[in-house]
């Protein structure tokens, strides 16, 4: 597929040498198409969390090619590499790593100033990004005094501000209620319905259920892949 927003081939990562070594990933091919949500399910320790990284290119695979937007990420520069992530993906981390120091609304408006986007508009899009997740009056307050939900959302507000191509999702429903966790996947989806492309690392079968596709992986396998129902 070569209008693939990800494409990843063979791709393995190891941990350790010797007695110590890890296969985390042994050999994953996917391909992901503008609009579609994929979900990845799989038992812990099975992979999910480190294929994210190296289709964020926040990790590199041991072998195997990753092309991020028709682009070949492995082997590039640190710095090339950071601009490519900064412009083109969001990510929610299964711990949501807001930075601490920074309000609800400087979070989510942190990867449009870092693209160049002056502040005022960035917190503009920054407070639409809130309001649109319920979140308007945290606004001002920072992650340690918000609830654990309310700092995972302000995660997936910052993933999908500006134009993201590829959106990275690890657990982001694990402290939600199942509301608000359905809320959260419309968000998603709507993402997707218009042009982005996301995986979505999941263990709810209801969650699963928005999905486009269903990767399941173990011991670093992709052990099937079928259509949600
Ligand atoms: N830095 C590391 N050093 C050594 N082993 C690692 C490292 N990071 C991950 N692993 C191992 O790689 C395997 C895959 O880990 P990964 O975090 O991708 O699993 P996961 O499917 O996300 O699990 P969970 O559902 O618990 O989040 C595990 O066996 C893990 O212990
Ligand atoms: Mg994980």
């Amino acid at each position: 597929m070569t209008d693939s927003i990800l494409d990843l081939r063979a791709v393995t990562r190891e941990h350790g040498t010797g007695d110590a070594l890890v296969q985390a990933l042994r050999g994953v091919d996917l391909q992901l198409a503008p609009g579609e949500l994929v979900a990845v399910m799989g038992p812990s320790g099975s992979g999910k969390s480190t294929l994210l990284n190296i289709a964020g290119g926040l990790d590199a695979p041991t072998s195997g090619s990753v092309r991020l937007a028709g682009t070949e990420i492995v082997g590039m520069s640190a710095t090339a590499l950071a601009a490519l992530r900064r412009t083109s993906v969001g990510y929610v981390f299964q711990d949501y790593n807001l930075v601490p120091t920074l309000s609800a609304v400087e979070n989510v408006a942190l990867p449009l100033e870092l693209d160049g986007v002056g502040w005022r508009d960035a917190r503009r899009q920054g407070l639409e990004a809130l309001d649109r997740i319920g979140l308007l009056e945290v606004a001002d307050r920072f992650p340690d005094e918000m609830s654990g939900g309310q700092r995972q959302r302000v995660a997936i507000a910052r993933a999908l501000v500006g134009p993201r191509q590829l959106v990275l999702a690890d657990e982001p429903t694990g402290a939600l209620d199942t509301t608000t966790g359905e809320f959260v996947l419309t968000q998603l989806r709507d993402a997707c319905d218009a042009g982005a492309a996301a995986l979505l690392v999941t263990h709810e079968a209801r969650y699963a259920a928005w999905a486009d596709r269903i990767v399941y992986l173990q011991d670093g396998l992709e052990l099937a892949t079928q259509g949600a129902v």
